[in-house]
């Protein structure tokens, strides 16, 4: 297949892409900074998504297209901050619906972004694919960004919605960030501890990914997280256990918010998340578990 993907440079990209060669696809990569691009991916036909003419007759010669683009969300927001949050992915799923309109030749499929906090925040409930939109920053986020995305549902293209949990590996996303603390025995939990972490191992997220672009059956929303979610309490023994090292610095509350800002909801808050979809689809976790997931990562 030749498979486009925008965001093929980021942490989830950049091991997707990986995959894609590994078992002879063809990369076509539509990226801000070709020469970054082609540096990861030297065998990718890379394109800049910035030139449309290129960008479109790139799409053109795509059997499927895989959109992940966004910028980080986990940097202090502000207003600039959340301007470019949205914007990043809003505006660029609807400039690829716009460029996908024009073609002769549509690719068959679409596997797109968004997340889970879709859902907005809670202790007590528990989230499907059927449950409805939360409120938030994030929640209207991701309902802008999965309305733009159904454009390629209207063109014919058989769209997958994945609604991502918090991704862990090594050397990116959350766990890039808080592995070495934890490795210095500097770990602990996060505010109270009682939120819902719902994550996916970076493995399982690609898997999802190729096994959506190749089950012509599969369409719609599916959530993009592991089968059991744990809370931050959890997550932190269990990661200190992995790491041998204590984890007793809790961070309170007010410095997080101090530090992120509003953005601090983002680990603070959570949601607990159920991937009823790719379960009854038959996608089978290579990491349902935390415990085993962490071990992996931290061997
Ligand atoms: N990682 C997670 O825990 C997680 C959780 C939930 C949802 N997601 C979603 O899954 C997707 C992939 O996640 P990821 O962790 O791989 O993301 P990432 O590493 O942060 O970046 C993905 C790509 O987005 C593009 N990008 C960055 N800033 C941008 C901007 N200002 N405007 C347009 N494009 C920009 C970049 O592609 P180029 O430079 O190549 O153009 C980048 O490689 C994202 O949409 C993210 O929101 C991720």
């Amino acid at each position: 297949m030749q498979v486009g993907i925008i965001g093929a440079t980021g942490f989830v990209g950049s091991l997707l892409g990986q995959r894609l060669l590994d078992r002879g696809d063809h990369l076509i990569i539509l990226a801000r900074n070709v020469s970054k691009a082609q540096g990861m991916f030297p065998t990718a036909a890379v394109v800049d998504w910035q030139d449309d003419r290129s960008a479109a007759e790139a799409l053109q010669r795509c059997d499927t297209v895989v959109n992940l683009a966004g910028r980080p969300i986990a940097d202090p927001w502000n207003r600039t901050v959340k301007a470019e949050i949205y914007h990043s992915r809003i505006d660029t799923t609807a400039k690829l619906i716009a460029l996908l309109a024009g073609l002769d030749r549509k690719p068959q499929v679409m596997v797109s972004a968004s997340a889970i906090g879709y859902y907005g925040s809670s202790e007590t409930e528990q989230f499907t694919e059927t449950s409805p939109k939360g409120t938030g920053f994030l929640a209207d986020v991701c309902q802008d960004w999965e309305a733009k995305a159904d454009g390629a549902e209207s063109l014919g293209i058989r769209l997958v919605k994945l609604r991502i949990g918090i991704v862990l590996d090594r050397g990116g996303g959350a766990l890039g960030k808080i592995l070495p603390l934890f490795q210095l025995g500097l770990g602990g939990i996060l505010g109270r501890g009682t939120q819902w972490f719902s994550w996916i191992h970076r493995t399982d997220l690609v898997n999802l990914i190729l096994f959506c672009l190749d089950r012509g059956d599969v369409r719609g929303v599916l959530n993009a997280t592991a089968p059991q979610p744990v809370t931050n309490s959890q997550f932190t023994e269990l990661l200190a256990q992995q790491v041998k090292r204590p984890a007793l610095l809790p961070v309170p509350e007010f410095a997080l918010k101090l530090a992120l800002g509003e953005g601090a909801s983002v680990v603070l808050e959570g949601q607990k998340v159920i991937p009823v979809r790719p379960i009854e689809s038959g996608f089978q976790f290579t990491y349902p578990q935390l415990e085993d997931a962490l071990a992996a990562i931290c061997r």
